[in-house]
């Protein structure tokens, strides 16, 4: 830290605070300065000390999708606490749920599952505050933020007011919106509202969901809720402190999206290391040119199994899309492991995946 800066009594700000525990990966370095405020006033106060210090505003959510670089992030990282979860309109079978960035995710999965509410059951165990989940427009075993995103409130520091965007002003596609691809620190979410149904099955569309209920017909949505727990704990891809397979930042790679063409011409590259009867996954998108390919496939084709690396990083022995800090590891050798990756995928591939988790405070980003 260059200067040391007087903080303002009453203002929720600490100076040097680590980051690492922060996040569910535990790599990087720490911050200047870490606000965490209770309510929207005592946010923009922490950006408006920031900003006549003169200092660079960051925001951190619960810290599931980020690699914080190992010099730290200089300026004031803001960490909204606001956890406020409330129904604000019923009608036509929808309750509209508002819920504030500081909740965590699954509190609000819970919490719905629990008034029988239907729409994000299969969200469930998904690390991450409310407030980022728009961001990378979350999605799991079948469901998607998007299908029940109704608006959000978003403080502007450009404007200083609060912005409301529907899902359109969110352009959000597979793990992508908006505010992903624009960067920055203009906007910061302050509260999502949900429409979620009240009378509504469960939905069973994923294959392992399937797989799961076979033979049993209409599972409640506890249940389904714990199915999805219990699949995503078999692949270590619920937050647990005892387990070292959890300590990621989820899947590292987006699965491909690429065209029709491009696919056959993967596929025919791979041919020839095939098991008999062995088929490439290939999956439908929205658009009818193009395909989604399974990038956890694809990296074990390039003979990266589930547990390859020997150094302090390495990939997950439970899911090939998870890279893991295997205790003390620093973000540059997360970063060299991701690209190791990349390099042979498109040497053997000929495929670009691309990094999920945000880097923040690189200089070149992941
Ligand atoms: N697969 C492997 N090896 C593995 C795991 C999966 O080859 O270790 C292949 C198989 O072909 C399998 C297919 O991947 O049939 C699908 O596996 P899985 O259901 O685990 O899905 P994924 O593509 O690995 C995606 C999301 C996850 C989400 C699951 C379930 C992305 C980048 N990842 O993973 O999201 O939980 O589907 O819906 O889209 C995340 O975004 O951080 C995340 C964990």
């Amino acid at each position: 830290m260059s200067q040391v800066r007087k903080i303002p009594a009453g203002l929720p700000i600490e100076a040097e605070v680590a980051l690492a525990p922060l996040t569910t990966l535990g790599v990087g370095g720490g911050a200047d300065y870490l606000g965490r405020p209770r309510d929207v006033a005592s946010l923009v106060a922490c950006v408006d000390w920031a900003e006549a210090e003169g200092l660079r505003v960051w925001w951190l959510g619960g810290g599931s999708n980020v690699v914080i670089a190992d010099q730290g992030l200089r300026g004031l990282v803001i960490q909204p606490q606001m956890r406020g979860l409330s129904v604000i309109a019923k009608g036509s079978g929808l309750e509209l749920v508002r819920a504030e960035a500081g909740c965590a995710w699954d509190d609000l999965v819970l919490w719905s599952v629990e008034r029988g509410l239907a729409g994000i059951e299969c969200l469930s165990g998904i690390p991450g505050h409310v407030g980022a989940a728009p961001i990378q427009n979350i999605g799991a075993y079948g469901q998607e933020l998007r299908e029940v995103f109704v608006e959000s409130e978003l403080w502007d520091r450009e404007e200083r007011r609060v912005v409301r965007w529907n899902a359109e002003d969110w352009r959000f596609g597979y793990r992508e919106s908006r505010l992903k691809q624009e960067g920055g620190s203009r906007y910061v979410v302050l509260a999502v509202v949900l429409g979620l149904w009240q009378e509504k099955a469960p939905s069973l569309r994923y294959r392992d969901l399937q797989a799961y209920f076979a033979g049993r017909s209409n599972p409640s949505l506890r249940e389904v809720r714990e199915a999805v727990l219990t699949i995503r704990r078999q692949k270590s891809m619920v937050w647990d402190l005892d387990d070292p397979n959890a300590r990621s930042a989820g899947s590292f790679f987006t699965n491909p999206v690429v065209l029709r063409s491009m696919a056959d011409a993967v596929r025919e590259r791979l041919a020839q290391g095939l098991a008999d009867g062995e088929q490439m996954p290939v999956y439908p998108t929205e658009q009818q040119t193009h395909v989604k390919l399974s990038a956890a496939w694809l990296i074990e084709r390039c003979g990266m199994p589930k547990g390859y690396g020997d150094g302090a990083v390495g990939i997950s022995q439970r899911h090939t899309l998870a890279l893991i800090n295997r205790g003390g590891a620093p973000a540059s050798e997360v970063m060299a492991f991701a690209r190791h990756i990349q390099q042979r995928v498109q040497e053997v591939c000929g495929v670009c995946l691309q990094p999920e988790p945000i880097a923040l405070g690189f200089e070149e980003g992941l």
